[in-house]
């Protein structure tokens, strides 16, 4: 299966920090935000993966790159162990990049990915958002695509006074943590859907949703929302994520996936914690 990773979005909510940084390269903890993301899509037995960059956001494609410079003076000053986690990155993946260039949303970016994905299904992931968790979300949404043949997505539940800033979902049990979806929209207002499932980030979608996204009209903030697109589809699958998610959009998302990461590092938590007792 293929991977898409939008990661094409102006991150206007981390401004300054975005302004010539893409967000989805944000440290978090010891790596960028969008590294994580591909080694979930790998640890989960994708190997094809194609990132949805735009302009200013080269710095992507070098992270991911060879870079000779760095690993000449990493190998002559004898740093071995730095010299191999460079390597590691330059070879986690074949990576290809196709440039989505107006930000018309999230549906509009993975129509730029139709060419490379052809007519099979294939799976999304958000560049900004991470997961963290024993089972795999993308990994439990691939068994339920191939359990049900239909679109999986990964739900979890949302405090009821957040429901705004997320696609929401109204969906019934069909078995364990599967849900069966019966209506979706992207940022609703309180009173306009009664339930708190949340999209989090991880799609395996079919490929009707190109067609489906071309007959999508502009929705939520003027931009062609997947979320839109994904209600007019013929049987969408949820699967309830019991895990982590941290979207990296905001100030505060961000310090929590980084403390996060840093404290499942047995070198290095014990110093942390030290650090934040001054405050507590
Ligand atoms: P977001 O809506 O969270 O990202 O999209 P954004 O547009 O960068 O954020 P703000 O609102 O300006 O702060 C989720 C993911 O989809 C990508 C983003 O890069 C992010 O990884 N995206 C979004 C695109 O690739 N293209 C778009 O047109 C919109």
């Amino acid at each position: 299966m293929k991977a898409v990773i939008p990661a094409a979005g102006l991150g206007t909510r981390f401004l300054p920090a975005t302004k010539s940084q893409p967000k989805e390269m944000l440290p978090v903890y010891d790596k960028p935000a969008i590294q994580y993301v591909i080694e979930e899509a790998l640890a989960s037995g994708i190997d094809d993966i194609l990132i949805v960059t735009g302009r200013n956001k080269r710095s992507i494609e070098d992270h991911f790159d060879k870079s000779y410079e760095l690993e000449y003076t990493l190998q002559k000053a004898g740093k071995d162990r730095v010299l191999k986690q460079v390597r590691n990155v330059t070879n986690l993946a074949d990576i290809c990049y196709v440039r989505q260039k107006d930000l018309k949303g999230l549906g509009d970016a993975i129509l730029c990915a139709e060419r490379h994905i052809g007519d099979e299904p294939f799976a999304v992931l958000l560049g900004d958002s991470i997961t963290k968790s024993p089972q795999l979300c993308t990994k439990q949404l691939i068994d339920v695509f191939n359990k049900y043949g239909k679109s999986a997505i990964s739900i979890r539940e949302v405090p009821c006074d957040k429901i705004c800033s997320y696609g929401i979902v109204e969906a019934d049990k069909v078995e364990g943590n599967v849900y069966k979806i019966n209506s979706l929209i992207e940022k609703p207002k309180i009173n306009q859907i009664s339930s708190n499932l949340a999209i989090v980030g991880r799609y395996i979608l079919t490929p009707d949703i190109f067609d489906k996204i071309n007959q999508t009209e502009p929705g939520f903030n003027g931009e062609i929302q997947l979320t839109d697109a994904l209600s007019k589809l013929d049987g969408v699958y949820g699967v309830k994520f019991d895990g982590k998610v941290f979207n990296i959009e905001n100030r505060l998302e961000w310090i929590k996936s980084s403390i996060d990461f840093a404290m499942s590092d047995e070198e290095f938590c014990d110093d942390l914690i030290d650090y934040m007792k001054r405050f507590l």
